[in-house]
């Protein structure tokens, strides 16, 4: 097995957010207080026992802002507020109150790449028409006459929802009979990419910032961190053969080179100003950054030492089930990336459970693949339902919500986001009061997946997952703040990974190890925590990761 050493600053000072493991609250998904079939804030705060006996360290909500939902909630029409979906914003204070008297960091979503079309910056841009002011903070153009004598969109950028990024508005005001300029949207038509290059844009978001930061928040996650200024001129993207200009989220080593509209570097000032800005707080306030760039050297460009804390590792996410293909990962990110992240879920991918291969296998091999994330130094990143071993959900094409979700080739996004199961042996499994149905359909079969189901039962996942945040823990003060060298081995099927005293075996193949190979690695060391849910589970075995402590 050829080794890998990497690197690792020694520090005695740990930021909270460097090893933190971080849960994913979808904020319509987790739990509804008032039993109108959507999740909430109050909602959040009544579960948050819950995560502080999970043992995350913060939970990250994704947005619960005034907005149209178009984009459930990322079309923010008003920053500064709560949307009466989710509560109001004396229920985000006493969230973050409760949370903070438990132990529990909170970070929430900042929207800044678009707004809603019903943001009263775009209801004015329509109004005040071509070449004013109100139109300079939005990205508007005149449309481009094609070979066919026709008007088209100003370039030929396609949305990472449906059809071209760009949309005609119905007419000017001085065109009151014909068609108006374009508009650019890299998402849904209902979400105008901002211009960051009016002063205007960057002054708002200081102002969301510091409204968001003074009412206690730790953290801020960057929605479309690497998207917010696009290339001069915005020319056509062209892509070399073979490429497409949307390959889909899992695909992110295969995203065009040419990308006129993502990761331009004027970002970097952006953040180093947010960076200075969360430094004048008290605290060790922190942002990470949703950026889907194709290498990860990229991602180490949003965590310059003063720029972000953190940026999503969604190469981690993207890895087959492969013992060599983690080992490849992990050995780009911790060469480029100075805080790692390790990300195996979110709102907008197809649950790794079912990534995996689905059913019983597909659980075996995400418990596997937590289980080694969470030896990695770093920060991990869990999605909500992510511990009970749920699967992606097949919502019928005609209840689906995601404006992608019928969108050929595209895949909706539904199915990772439908509401958790906490009790129960039906629909809701009391995610609401009562038995009014959410806003998604759960499976009947849910029920033996649910909070309570899973509670006080080894085998489960979630016993699982706690067992693995309590050990890890203990590791974490054991380790004292100095972090040792972390080499990492491996075969085709196999990984080791070696931090100072923990030793993480996993094993990607169809078999078990050979019993030498197996008694080698057990010499000298103790079993800490096996990831298969089979009480007879061995280190070693197939589609499992073990943790040794060898002192
Ligand atoms: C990334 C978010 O995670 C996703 O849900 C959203 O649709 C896009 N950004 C646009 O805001």
């Amino acid at each position: 097995m050829a080794e890998t050493v990497a690197g690792t600053a020694a520090s005695s000072s740990t930021p909270w957010w460097l090893h933190a493991v971080c849960y994913q609250v979808y904020v319509r998904s987790f739990a509804d207080s008032d039993g109108d079939g959507v999740g909430d804030l109050p909602g959040i705060t009544s579960r948050l026992p819950y995560l502080r006996d999970l043992g995350v360290d913060a939970l990250w909500i994704t947005p619960f802002y005034v907005s149209p939902q178009k984009d459930a909630g990322y079309d923010v029409s008003d920053y500064c507020d709560v949307d009466p979906l989710f509560g109001a914003l004396a229920d985000a204070d006493a969230l973050l109150e409760r949370a903070h008297e438990l132990g529990l960091r909170v970070i929430v979503d900042l929207v800044p790449n678009h707004t809603s079309s019903e943001h009263p910056w775009f209801v004015d841009a329509l109004a005040a028409g071509p070449g004013s002011p109100e139109r300079d903070r939005y990205l508007f153009r005149p449309g481009r006459i094609g070979a066919d004598g026709v008007e088209g969109p100003p370039n030929n950028w396609i949305s990472r929802f449906e059809g071209p990024a760009w949309t005609r508005v119905p007419t000017d005001p001085e065109r009151p009979d014909g068609p108006g300029e374009w508009y650019l949207h890299l998402f849904d038509t209902s979400q105008p990419d901002l211009n960051w290059h009016n002063p205007d844009v960057p002054a708002m978001f200081d102002g969301v910032l510091r409204f968001w930061l003074d009412r206690g928040v730790d953290g801020i996650r960057i929605d479309v961190a690497h998207g917010l200024f696009k290339a001069d001129g915005l020319p056509d993207q062209t892509l070399a053969p073979g490429e497409s200009a949307d390959p889909g989220e899992s695909l992110i080593t295969q995203r065009p080179s040419h990308t006129p509209m993502w990761n331009q570097p004027e970002v970097h000032e952006v953040y180093r100003g947010w960076h200075k800005l969360l430094d004048s707080y008290p605290g060790e306030r922190m942002a990470i950054a949703e950026a889907w760039v194709r290498d990860p050297g990229d991602i180490a460009d949003f965590v310059r030492p003063d720029e972000l804390q953190q940026a999503f590792n969604f190469h981690w996410l993207a890895a087959p089930f492969s013992a060599s293909a983690f080992r490849g990962v992990i050995e780009q990110t911790l060469a480029a990336v100075p805080a790692p992240t390790w990300v195996l879920g979110n709102h907008d991918v197809v649950r790794a459970v079912t990534r995996y291969g689905g059913g019983p296998v597909g659980v075996e091999r995400w418990r596997a693949t937590f289980l080694t994330m969470l030896a990695l130094p770093g920060s991990a990143y869990l999605y909500q339902g992510a511990e009970l071993g749920l699967p992606q959900v097949d919502v019928p094409p005609e209840l689906r919500q995601d404006p992608r979700a019928n969108v050929p080739g595209r895949g909706g996004r539904d199915g990772c986001r439908v509401p958790i199961p906490w009790s129960g042996a039906a629909p809701p499994y009391g995610f609401g009061p009562g038995d009014g149905q959410p806003w998604l359909p759960q499976p009947s079969s849910w029920a033996e997946l649910s909070v309570e189901a899973q509670t006080g039962d080894d085998s489960s996942t979630l016993e699982f997952v706690r067992r693995a945040l309590a050990v890890r823990h203990d590791l974490l003060s054991e380790l004292a703040g100095v972090e040792p060298e972390l080499h990492v081995s491996g075969t085709e099927d196999e990984l080791v990974i070696r931090r100072g005293p923990l030793v993480c075996h996993l094993n990607t193949g169809s078999e078990p190890i050979a019993a030498e190979h197996r008694d080698r690695l057990l010499a000298g060391a103790t079993v800490l925590l096996c990831s298969g849910s089979d009480p007879k589970a061995r280190p070693g075995d197939a589609n499992t990761a073990t943790w040794l402590h060898r002192p």
